[in-house]
């Protein structure tokens, strides 16, 4: 056996014959560059002990862990054989020592991955995500993550756990924040863009790295909001909703994704054969991994499933874990798993392949250290004009009334409330590397151009002190308009960080009633990472603009467009409920029996803002949707169009978003259902013609709760704001 062993060795070696010198080098086929990737895995997994092969199939985390929730001993002794390491330092000096340790000191010379949360920029901090689906500008986002990735992989990640596309419907649910709102085709299509965006066309370039669909799948359907919980999800449901963004990003040949913490429906998703393997290897085919989200795996006893840690080992791991986060659990287990015969020697090669495929497209076994960065390539001038350009093109503006912006460079300002003088909370949740001193303050940016600006807090983000409520009447008296500067922490979003109330806090919300009393313009300003429920105040607001969590970009971006230098377009990615009684409310809820009736009786059953509501200072006219053709026949295209007029003297974007509506299907669809979006610059005066070619078997398919997609024949709807076309498709 032994001689048959050795003989399989040498037969797997290459042997180089080096022309310019007599010496033969004789290396194995995984060594070999030249060598395709699934030979070099073959080749090395056969050459690997089990215990070498398991120890691939961890990651802990390396150095000081900035997510409070999750609490863990810093290793002592990193085994060289390890499979990751969570880096959460800023340069890649100690990431390359710690690499060049496994390097030498482990006996097949397997490099490390080094992962970490950057969401929404590395260094460079661009809007939250939720605020980027609000520019409904997808090259941009490809563009600001390709910026990421360069800042990153030459910071000494490979790896990003990144992009978080759960399709959220709760603002009480904190994480709402990180994903791109509440419709499935917007987080595909940004979720694509992303992917591109980190992993470019090569992985093994120095500016890319591998990306991380999380969390896998319908963590954002979190029962009452709070994190961490069951989740009630139909197979119907999970295909027609919460799987479309992770198909998507598969598709776009996304490396790695990410289990996550909820139960579906009984069975907890980091132990669930069905999404797992099923699903995500057997009908995607994807050839990548999964990594657990945080001691998700030891966190089976908590839901229930497993009695001990070496079950919960077994259960992730056969049902398509491949990866274990920071638990041990597969340290601790899998060799004895293995040893019982409960996981087979095959299941584990698969395993440990799919993380070496990914170490080799990475180049990491050519390029195991990170080429010490450039310094000049971090919050580059490039890098800060994207986040810049991100930042104003998700402003949305909500309300205003007498179109009292933009405003006049004269004017008398008062600037109150606590998000003014603010610069930690813009960043947002998630801000990896950012710094609060790379950020332009609210404050800073009005006095960068106004020259009449008064300040006063007013009150905090929260609590009942309302000592400061009379400087701000005081300042407020003495303007000629209020700018309220309002909004969240950053912690009140993000992980763990689930609210009963989406409103304001009560002490900002009285400040602003106390404020509308003097009598002047009121310009509400809103940073948050949720949609906020606004009806207490928003009738005393005379426009209100929705800043978001701008990242670095901070002010800058809102003067710009104060002050009318920047027309803004951003439109929101998510209903604003008018108030948190009305969650989840959002706009392609399924068909109701009586929509004309079962509303609620003490408040009304409409949003306060729907999805896709965003103002402009120009004024745009919709012209008649038109269609090529009212009947097609299936495999036939048709193309709609529809004219928009800037009816302004001001140049202005528009995005147009075109729905679909199936009337009558076998499964009853959503009241209606986004398929394109288009944006364009309007020219003041003039008209641009808004063109969609729709593919019926893309475009007006449905899916069942088998995943299987099917077309049927009938009407079907084409929506764009309040215009409706009928088609009809037949056989
Ligand atoms: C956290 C989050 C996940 C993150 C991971 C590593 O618990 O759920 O989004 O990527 O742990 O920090």
């Amino acid at each position: 056996m032994k001689a048959l062993l050795t003989l399989s060795l040498i037969i797997n070696s290459v042997i180089f014959y080096n022309l310019s010198a007599t010496t033969v080098v004789k290396c194995h086929i995984y060594k070999d560059p030249n060598a395709p990737i699934e030979k070099r895995v073959r080749d090395l997994v056969s050459r690997m002990t089990i215990e070498e092969k398991i120890s691939q199939l961890n990651q802990r985390p390396l150095g000081f862990n900035n997510n409070a929730n999750n609490v863990s001993d810093v290793i002592q002794k990193i085994p060289a054989t390890i499979g990751s390491l969570i880096y959460f330092d800023d340069n890649a000096t100690y990431r390359n020592e710690v690499q060049q340790k496994a390097m030498k000191e482990s006996r097949l010379g397997i490099p490390i991955i080094f992962g970490y949360d950057v969401i929404h920029g590395y260094k460079t901090i661009y809007p939250i995500s939720l605020a980027q689906a609000c520019s409904w500008d997808t090259t941009l986002v490809q563009k600001a993550s390709a910026m990421a990735a360069m800042e990153s992989r030459r910071s000494g990640i490979d790896w990003v756990f990144s992009p978080m596309v759960d399709v959220a419907r709760d603002g009480r649910w904190g994480r709402v924040a990180e994903g791109y709102g509440e419709d499935p085709l917007t987080n595909a299509l940004f979720c694509e863009a992303t992917v591109k965006g980190y992993q470019g066309s090569d992985l093994s370039n120095k500016n890319s790295v591998a990306a991380c669909l999380k969390h896998y799948v319908g963590y954002s359907a979190s029962e009452a909001g709070m994190d961490y919980v069951f989740t009630e999800i139909s197979n119907q449901t999970l295909w027609d909703t919460y799987l479309i963004p992770f198909k998507a990003g598969v598709q776009a040949g996304a490396a790695t994704l990410m289990s996550s913490f909820n139960n579906i429906s009984g069975t907890p998703a980091s132990s669930n054969y069905y999404t797992l393997t099923d699903i995500l290897k057997k009908q995607w085919k994807h050839e990548g991994f999964v990594i657990s989200d945080w001691d998700a795996v030891p966190q089976l006893i908590n839901q229930g499933v497993a009695g001990t840690r070496k079950d919960a080992a077994y259960l992730a791991f056969r049902s398509g874990i491949e990866m274990d986060m920071a638990s041990n659990c597969y340290q601790d287990y899998l060799a004895e798993l293995i040893a019982e015969k409960k996981i087979s020697m095959k299941q584990l090669d698969d395993a440990v392949s799919r993380v070496l495929r990914i170490k080799f497209r990475l180049g990491l076994f050519e390029q195991p250290y990170t080429q010490v960065l450039d310094s000049s390539l971090i919050l580059s001038q490039p890098s800060k004009k994207i986040a810049e350009q991100l930042a104003e093109e998700s402003i949305v503006l909500l309300k205003n009334n007498k179109k009292i912006l933009p405003i006049a460079d004269s004017m008398k300002i008062a600037l109150i409330g606590p998000m003014v003088k603010d610069k930690k909370n813009l960043l947002g949740s998630w801000n990896a590397h950012g710094n609060e001193s790379d950020v332009t303050s609210i404050y800073d940016a009005f006095t960068s151009l106004y020259k009449d600006v008064n300040y006063a807090a007013g009150c905090g983000f929260d609590g009942i002190d309302k000592s400061g409520f009379q400087e701000a009447i005081i300042v407020a008296k003495r303007s000629d308009i209020i700018f309220l500067c309002m909004g969240e922490k950053s912690e009140w979003s993000g992980e763990n960080a689930s609210r009963s109330s989406i409103s304001l806090p009560t002490v900002q919300e009285d400040l602003i009633l106390e404020l509308h009393k003097i009598g002047k313009p009121i310009v509400l300003i809103l940073s948050n990472g949720r949609p906020l429920a606004l009806s207490r105040i928003e009738n005393s607001c005379d426009a209100i603009v929705e800043i978001w969590q701008p990242g670095i970009a901070g002010g800058n971006p809102l003067v710009r467009v104060i002050s009318g230098k920047v027309n803004p377009s951003g439109k929101l990615s998510i209903t604003f409920p008018f108030s948190t009684s009305q969650i989840p409310i959002y706009y392609n809820q399924r068909k109701s029996a009586r929509p004309y009736q079962g509303k609620y009786q003490d408040i009304p059953s409409e949003p306060l803002y729907p999805f896709a509501h965003g103002l402009s200072y120009s004024e745009f006219s919709y012209g008649a949707i038109k269609v090529s053709k009212n009947e097609i026949k299936q495999g036939e295209n048709i193309t709609v169009k529809i004219p928009v007029s800037n009816m302004s003297n001001i140049d202005g974007i528009e995005t147009v978003h075109l729905y679909i509506s199936d009337p009558v299907c076998s499964i009853s669809r959503p009241i209606k259902e986004l398929k394109f979006f288009k944006k364009e610059l309007i020219v003041a005066g003039k008209t641009v013609v808004f063109k969609f070619e729709i593919n019926p078997q893309k475009d007006l398919s449905f899916t069942d709760s088998n995943g299987k997609t099917f077309l049927e024949s009938g009407k079907y709807l084409f929506i764009i704001k309040d215009q409706t076309v009928e088609i009809e498709l037949t056989n």
